[in-house]
């Protein structure tokens, strides 16, 4: 069209950018309102989704109830969303109103071309039929900006933030690692590992080294929040470390695929998981490689002190285990004991529980870390815990305290050492007294 009308007359080539490079303009700056509001937007939209299911979650909704949180919550939640939409008018008024000023000066666009044509029909310097046919496809024209560029492409330039966003996802460094089958039991050994929590001034871990023999039982005790999570996290290769490193029989875990890593690890974890499942699948999920087996459900129940036959369970291993998806639901000491089955269910050589037995009884504990320490007999176990009475079974005693590893020992050496350990150990000499 541009050479077309090129040839009838250099000028009315020009007309056609009149009419493309506003709308094309307001598109480009659409984009960028819209991406900038994806970016204020999201925390909001977070925030009030977050309020929203503190109010009418399950997980939530009793302790909202009875604490008559309710209103205060509803408050918080019409607040927010009160926010995001005032975001989102700010930017659709902003982008109409530059569309607007765009559009009047595509009009404008229009009508010179149509005056100059006219004028040229007037001289004589096109015949009518160019005239006819440059006025049809000029319509056209205007058609077809209309429905690409206005409709398509603005509907993509409103959601380009959120795509930026997803592509900065797919951008972001993911650790990568070489698939190598770990042959065999091996040493892990962490040399001088401290670690920090993005954004945190204090390292959580400081300066770690000591080395796990295969084989051996392993006790990380100390204080809440003296790091024994955090160094979990590092010997399984779920974090990498900050400074230092943390190698399986001599190879840096930080070279290897987490799947080769994870390969023959099982954990149970303070923060477990329900899965909404039959209670088979519960605990079968953790080998998912493999049908799920009748007399491996058995052993490790008996081991983590799950009864099959108590009378929540009313369908045996296929009872299920969810009110979402009309099951049943269990207690927090049941759904503790399932996770600890889920862990030894999984076919490992390192095991680990990270204090999983914050709803069993202290004396039902030590009974599940001494079946523990049977399961870890021949593999490498770690058993994490503030709480002293079942860590005498260890063969080696790490003692954290404010993220460093304060003492290292059995427990006889450690209870004979004026330190943490003995602290600890005097404070919670009364839990156990009965035990002893
Ligand atoms: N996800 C996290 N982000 C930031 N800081 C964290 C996080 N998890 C733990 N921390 C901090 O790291 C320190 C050690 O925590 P953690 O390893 O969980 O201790 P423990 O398991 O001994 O109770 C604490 O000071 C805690 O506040
Ligand atoms: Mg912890």
């Amino acid at each position: 069209m541009g050479w077309y009308l090129f040839h009838l007359k250099p000028i009315l080539a020009l007309t056609i950018l009149l009419v493309f490079l506003p709308t094309a303009a307001t598109q480009l700056i659409r984009t960028k309102v819209f991406t900038k509001l994806e970016d204020k937007s999201a925390p909001v939209r977070r925030e009030y989704e977050y309020y929203e299911s503190c109010m009418v979650s399950r997980e939530y909704f009793k302790e909202t109830r009875l604490l008559g949180g309710f209103t205060y919550f509803k408050n918080l939640f019409t607040d927010s969303l009160r926010l995001l939409q005032n975001l989102k008018f700010k930017a659709t008024m902003k982008t109409n109103l530059i569309e607007l000023g765009m559009r009047i000066v595509t009009v404008c666009g229009y009508f010179c071309i149509l005056y100059m044509l006219f004028d040229a029909l007037m001289k004589k310097e096109i015949t009518v039929g160019a005239f006819a046919a440059v006025f049809n496809s000029i319509g056209m024209l205007y058609g077809i900006m209309e429905e690409v560029i206005c409709r398509h492409i603005g509907e993509i330039a409103k959601n380009l933030g959120t795509i930026q966003n997803y592509l900065n996802l797919l951008e972001m460094p993911e650790r990568g690692g070489e698939d190598r089958e770990l042959h065999g039991k091996l040493d892990i050994t962490l040399d001088h590992v401290s670690f920090f929590y993005p954004g945190a001034e204090k390292e959580a871990v400081k300066d770690a080294t000591f080395t796990i023999n295969n084989g051996e039982t392993l006790a990380v005790v100390g204080e809440n929040g003296s790091g024994k999570s955090t160094i979990i996290r590092l010997i399984t290769g779920l974090y990498s470390p900050s400074k230092g490193s943390v190698t399986y029989g001599g190879t840096d875990t930080s070279t290897l695929s987490m799947k080769s890593l994870f390969s023959k690890t099982s954990a149970v974890f303070q923060k477990y998981q329900k899965y909404q499942m039959k209670l088979a699948d519960n605990i079968g999920i953790s080998d998912v490689a493999f049908p799920v087996k009748e007399e491996s459900l058995d052993d490790v129940c008996t081991k983590s002190g799950l009864d099959k036959n108590d009378s929540s369970f009313s369908e045996g291993y296929n009872t299920m285990l969810s009110r979402e998806f009309d099951g049943v639901d269990l207690s927090g000491g049941q759904w503790q004991r399932i996770a600890i089955a889920r862990g030894f269910y999984r076919n490992h050589d390192l095991i680990i529980l990270d204090e999983p037995t914050a709803a069993i009884d202290p004396y039902e504990e030590t009974r599940i870390y001494n079946e523990f320490a049977e399961i870890a007999r021949n593999k490498t176990a770690i058993i994490v815990t503030h709480r002293l009475g079942s860590v005498k079974l260890a063969d080696r005693i790490i003692v954290m305290k404010d993220g460093a590893v304060a003492q290292i020992g059995t427990h006889e050496e450690l209870i004979h050492t004026d330190g943490e350990y003995a602290r600890l150990y005097k404070a919670q000499e009364q839990w156990y007294r009965e035990d002893d």
